[in-house]
């Protein structure tokens, strides 16, 4: 990992992963040169600077990365899956229009390097589901695949036409134990352990033999650093890079989780998510961001179970959750 200091800004960040991802870069960089921003207001007791910021209002996006003179940005700021096919103007609007005013700041030579994260929504139907390949059919069937997929696109487009350095994963679905995901297909995999701590069950959204890539955070977030850091000329597919952690179908997990909690019983109500996740591939190739920039996971399946059982199981205790 690079140990330079960057002034860095993170858009979305209160969000599932910028809640992680900003002390991570606070650590990293200092807690003087991150600056978390969101279109909510954060808790009162937020730790570092804060910015409100809408990524749809171009000037307050310039303005903050000028006044903060800031190096890089991690965009985080979205609209996911499942909310954005109840609000696809909105998905639209919030993940591809704000996209564009921070990459035009970038392109006005006002920061160096941006963070765009894609994801296997950009995947569908058409594309192998198995080991997905890193350079096939993109067909989304979900406005958010649709943004997705557009934004690789532009960010390569600025990369080419206007040297805007914009680097990117088509991240599987993220699990973690701090802020909760905000309107995935993948929620299920998050949502299971605080019912399976709090409830003892769980009814999932999905069918039980649903298979999906899936993340732990500590991988996630070592992953964009390590994207981040790698030396430009190492990267052939800078914007769009198939990764690959873990793959598990709802019943999997459910059985891992009951090596920890032998009552714990989960329950199957497939509802309008489920169609997303059939789009969607069981399984990835990774092997060009092993090849360009040396990526490799740390969690198994089990090891990811145990370290999210142990975490949660502590904030229940302590009345967190
Ligand atoms: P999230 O929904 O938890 O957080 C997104 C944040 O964006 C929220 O805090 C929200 O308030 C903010 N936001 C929405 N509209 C905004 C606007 N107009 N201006 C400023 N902020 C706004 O999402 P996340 O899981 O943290 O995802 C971050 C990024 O990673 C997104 O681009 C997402 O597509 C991508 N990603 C996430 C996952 C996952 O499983 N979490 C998987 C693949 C890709
Ligand atoms: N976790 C995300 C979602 O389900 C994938 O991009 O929307």
């Amino acid at each position: 990992m690079g140990s330079d200091i960057r002034r860095v800004m993170v858009t979305g960040a209160l969000g599932q992963i910028g809640s992680e991802l900003v002390p991570r870069l606070q650590r990293l960089f200092g807690t003087q040169n991150v600056l978390a921003t969101d279109i909510k207001e954060p808790s009162s007791d937020y730790s570092g600077s804060y910015e409100r910021l809408d990524v749809l209002e171009l000037d307050e996006v310039r303005n903050l990365v000028k006044g903060y003179d800031i190096d890089e940005v991690y965009h985080l700021a979205a609209i996911l899956s499942a909310a954005g096919e109840m609000r696809p103007d909105l998905a639209w609007d919030v993940n591809i229009n704000g996209f564009r005013n921070v990459l035009e700041v970038a392109r006005e030579g006002l920061t160096n390097k941006i963070f765009h994260p894609s994801s296997i929504a950009a995947f569908g139907t058409e594309t192998p589901r198995l080991n997905t390949p890193q350079d096939t059919v993109l067909t989304p069937r979900t406005m958010y695949g649709v943004t997705k997929v557009t934004g690789e696109l532009l960010g390569k487009y600025f990369f080419d036409k206007f040297s805007v350095d914009v680097r990117g994963i088509r991240l599987p679905g993220v699990i973690s134990n701090v802020a909760p995901p905000g309107g995935g297909t993948t929620d299920y995999a998050v949502e299971i352990f605080y019912e399976a701590i709090k409830k003892g069950s769980y009814e999932c959204f999905l069918r039980s033999d649903t298979t999906l890539p899936m993340i732990y955070m500590p991988d996630c977030l070592k992953a964009f650093q390590d994207l981040m850091d790698a030396p430009s000329e190492n990267l052939k597919h800078r914007t769009s890079y198939n990764l690959a952690s873990l793959s598990f179908n709802p019943a999997e997990l459910a059985a891992e989780i009951q090596k920890h909690n032998p009552q714990f019983t989960i329950t199957y109500e497939p509802d309008f998510r489920q169609k997303i996740a059939d789009s969607w591939p069981m399984s990835i190739d990774d092997s060009c961001a092993r090849e360009e920039w040396s990526w490799t996971p740390d969690y198994d399946l089990e090891e990811m179970v145990d370290d999210m059982c142990f975490i949660l199981s502590a904030r229940h205790e302590k009345g967190e959750i």
